[in-house]
């Protein structure tokens, strides 16, 4: 009896040892490794842009004297406004809100469920005294995150998914990554890890790996696109229902997608087309 246990357990760790979420990441780096040799994971955090010297350069250039750095002063300013209760962001964050966005979002065991960066700043507006923002508001809550993100330039993403609640919310993300979904019955894997490199009609298609260090992005100049936001936007293409920023889903979505970033450096913000 004793025996069949201890075979029966050294079974169990072998085939359960190395699942989890850094075999789901390894899975993902290993493929992209070989399917774009020339490329290094430090690379990815460019994008579709790694894949097309002409529009790295042309983004370098852009990058120099980006088109929406007064929207950055607004964001700054936005950021150094107090609130309601005289305190500032900075106040209210861990660490005064430098290098923590790295961190999340981040799966809190006593309420149960994952918390964005986002999720964060309202949860200091609303002990403030002010009501809380909408999670994908361009104006409000994308402004603030563009300065606040920016004081995390050159962490490194360091997602942790340790316990069970927290490990359910990030098979709950992948479950939504493989999903296909839409009148196209596409989900975000066939796009950006399948045909990570591709060409879909005039774009090139960015890998999984890297899409979450670089948020908010300011699109053909000064649009500003939250990472939920885009979420919105891939499932409005393939004619899916999209869910609003800041949902459930999205939120554990975007732990699993950003755990896939882990090590990557992070940049905010950046321009894309
Ligand atoms: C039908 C293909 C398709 C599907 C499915 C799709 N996307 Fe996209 N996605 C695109 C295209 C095209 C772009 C713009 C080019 C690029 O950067 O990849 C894009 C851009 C993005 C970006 C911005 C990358 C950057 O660096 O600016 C993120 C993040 C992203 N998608 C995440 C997702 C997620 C998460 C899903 C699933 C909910 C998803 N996408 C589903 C086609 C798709």
């Amino acid at each position: 009896m004793n025996r069949l246990f201890t075979a029966l357990t050294l079974l169990m760790v072998t085939l359960f040892a190395h699942a989890g979420p850094e075999q789901d990441r390894m899975k993902l780096v290993t493929r992209f490794l070989s399917a774009y040799p020339d490329l290094k994971p430090a690379d990815y955090v460019r994008g579709s842009l790694s894949f097309d010297p002409d529009s790295l350069a042309q983004y370098n250039s852009i990058m120099e004297f980006p088109p929406f750095s007064a929207e950055l002063d607004k964001s700054e300013k936005l950021w150094k406004t107090p609130l309601k209760s005289g305190r500032t962001y900075a106040d209210c964050l861990p660490n005064g809100g430098r290098m923590i966005a790295g961190n999340y979002p981040m799966f809190d065991n006593a309420k149960a469920r994952v918390v964005t960066l986002e999720g964060l700043i309202n949860e200091c507006r609303l002990a403030n005294g002010e009501e809380a923002w909408a999670f994908g508001d361009p104006d409000s809550m994308g402004l603030l995150t563009a300065h606040l993100r920016s004081l995390s330039n050159g962490m490194k993403m360091n997602i942790k998914v340790e316990g069970e609640g927290a490990l359910k919310a990030f098979e709950d993300g992948k479950k939504t990554f493989y999903s296909r979904v839409g009148q196209l019955n596409a989900s975000c894997a066939n796009c950006h890890v399948d045909n990570a490199g591709n060409r879909l009609r005039s774009e090139i298609l960015s890998p999984a790996i890297g899409q979450a260090v670089h948020w908010p992005v300011f699109r053909g100049g000064d649009q500003l696109v939250t990472l939920q936001k885009r979420y919105e936007s891939c499932h409005r293409d393939v004619r899916h229902v999209p869910d609003k920023a800041g949902s459930t889903r999205y939120d554990n979505l975007e732990y699993f997608h950003s755990y896939l970033s882990n090590g990557l450096p992070l940049q905010s913000s950046v321009f894309r087309k």
